[in-house]
């Protein structure tokens, strides 16, 4: 291994695994598909696409994954166990470059109440767990579950004892976000000067961000000697969260005369991931969130705008194009052409096929008739659109709705096509969302339950476009659906549908219910 090589970080992200098991977050196929190649496209080492063992529907999703993505590994989930293995070894397999992620919990805490084990068969269950999966590739990570909380001698013990048996990775997570910088970093330099054959691994860590330290404590732990992180696109992860990638990076490339590392990452590409992310799960990225909050490269007060002016290294660390927001463009008018559109959903990354162009171009021109500009997010957010519909069972053809002080109760008129048939009803409600959701109801009765319904505009103006996310949940399963147009209450109706048709799918599926890791 080369100087540079050994200066490498591995970029492990892992928000279609750690981050989908955020409640709420959970993603279709589709979803998780788009998600990867947005991973892979900026440079992403290595892509945990799920759990295979969990449900049929997170087995589908790696093995799908498995197949597309070519230039990052794919990396599946899975218990010390011969059925997890085996089946993460059968999701994997169509992969150029393939990954097993095996783990067992190690600390005293774990292995007494949640294993029910002693520590001389968890030990055992290192061994056969790592000997199987290399059986299936020769790329094997082994985790030691609550790392930070096991004893140092056992952890050393079971991480020789992964090596011994195959494992080219070594992770120790912060699973329960416990640990401080110092502390962590120096569990890893233990683990590091006394585990007699680590330089046959690298060593990862994932950390969780319980106590709003998982990015420190993973830099802490780069700077002592591991070469691997795990981390998810907004942060996204069990309760608090894991490792925000973005700020990993970040910090990485911004204070790199500190941290003289080199990694794969195309920060330029941050900006879509979280913003992808984002939309699909619904998780709307707080304002002062560190490199993607929409406040992360404003300059509000009068002091900092001038010195903005002056040299905008008085108030920014890294720019804004560094990590591809670039300043919002006014695009093409209602006059652009159909070649003009083309050129710019190529410049925004999209690359869809000629009817979804088609499609996109018709209802740009609209948006460019009830719109004075149009900007780079409101073709985003309209293509997006066009995306997410794609397959729908339902749709929704027309509404109207009757509300103000004039109209109590205000009152909802809507047609739908439902799997062919047009129906249509007025309903009333308690203001006018809950008249158009009772009317989508009438249409098509369902049991799901509303957990969040949210409205975002696009851009600035009181003419800007509202990007709606509609959570519903029937029997545990979560869906999110999501639209976005220039009338708030048709992009509400069509964010409603949107989840609708997704549990449709997931009934046809009839998925087991998920395990979490
Ligand atoms: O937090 C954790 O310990 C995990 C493991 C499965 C790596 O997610
Ligand atoms: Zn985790």
């Amino acid at each position: 291994m080369s100087n540079t090589d050994k200066n490498r970080i591995v970029i492990f992200d892992t928000t279609l695994r750690d981050g989908e098991q955020s409640p709420g977050a959970s993603m279709n196929l589709d979803e998780k598909l788009r998600i990867a190649l947005v991973l892979e496209e900026m440079g992403v080492d290595v892509i945990e696409a799920g759990f295979p063992i969990a449900s049929d529907g997170d087995f589908e999703a790696v093995n799908e994954i498995a197949k597309v993505v070519k230039d990052s590994t794919v990396c599946g989930l899975a218990r010390a166990t011969r059925g997890d293995i085996e089946r993460c070894a059968d999701a994997i397999k169509p992969a150029d470059r393939s990954r097993i992620h095996t783990f067992i919990s190690t600390s005293p805490l774990h292995m007494k109440y949640k294993l029910q084990m002693e520590p001389e068969r968890v030990l055992e269950k290192v061994t056969e767990s790592v000997t199987l999966a290399r059986n299936f590739t020769d790329d094997v990570e082994w985790s030691a579950e609550d790392g930070s909380r096991t004893e140092r001698d056992f952890l050393c013990r079971c991480v020789e004892a992964a090596i011994k048996a195959g494992a080219t990775t070594i992770n120790i997570p912060d699973t329960v976000g416990y640990a401080i910088p110092v502390e962590f970093a120096d569990l890893i330099s233990h683990v590091m000067n006394n585990v007699p054959n680590m330089d046959k691994a690298i060593i990862s860590v994932h950390c969780h961000n319980d106590l709003g330290l998982a990015v420190a404590n993973s830099l802490a732990a780069v700077s002592v000697g591991a070469r691997q992180i795990e981390c998810t696109i907004n942060g996204l992860g069990e309760r608090a969260g894991n490792a925000a990638m973005e700020e990993v990076v970040m910090a990485l490339k911004t204070r790199n005369d500190l941290m003289p590392y080199t990694n794969g990452i195309k920060t330029e590409n941050i900006t879509k991931a979280s913003r992808l992310v984002s939309t699909i799960t619904g998780f709307s990225v707080q304002p002062n969130k560190a490199i993607v909050g929409k406040n992360a490269f404003a300059h509000e007060s009068g002091i900092h705008q001038d010195g903005m002016l002056k040299h905008a290294g008085t108030y920014e660390i890294m720019t804004p194009e560094s990590v591809g927001l670039n300043k919002s463009k006014l695009v093409l008018g209602k006059h652009s052409g159909r070649h003009a559109f083309k050129d710019k959903l190529a410049d925004l990354g999209y690359d869809i096929g000629d009817n979804a162009v088609e499609d996109a171009f018709k209802r740009f021109k609209d948006l460019a008739d009830k719109k004075k500009e149009v900007f780079d997010e409101d073709i985003m957010a309209l293509v997006d659109d066009e995306i997410l519909r794609a397959n729908d069972r339902i749709s929704m053809i027309s509404l109207e709705i009757l509300c103000g002080t004039a109209h109590n109760p205000p009152e909802a008129s809507l047609e739908m096509n439902v799997d062919g048939d047009i129906k249509s009803c007025k309903s009333t409600g308690d203001g006018p969302v809950d008249a158009a959701f009772n009317a989508v109801k009438n249409l098509f009765p369902h049991e799901a339950r509303l957990q969040l319904y949210q409205v975002h505009a696009v851009t600035g103006g009181t003419d800007a476009q509202a990007e709606v996310t509609v959570r519903l949940e029937e029997n545990g399963r979560t869906v999110n659906g999501q639209a976005a147009d220039t009338d708030t209450m048709v992009a509400s109706v069509k964010a409603y549908i949107n989840a609708l048709n997704k549990l449709l799918v997931k009934r046809e599926k009839s998925a087991p219910s998920a395990l979490s890791a």
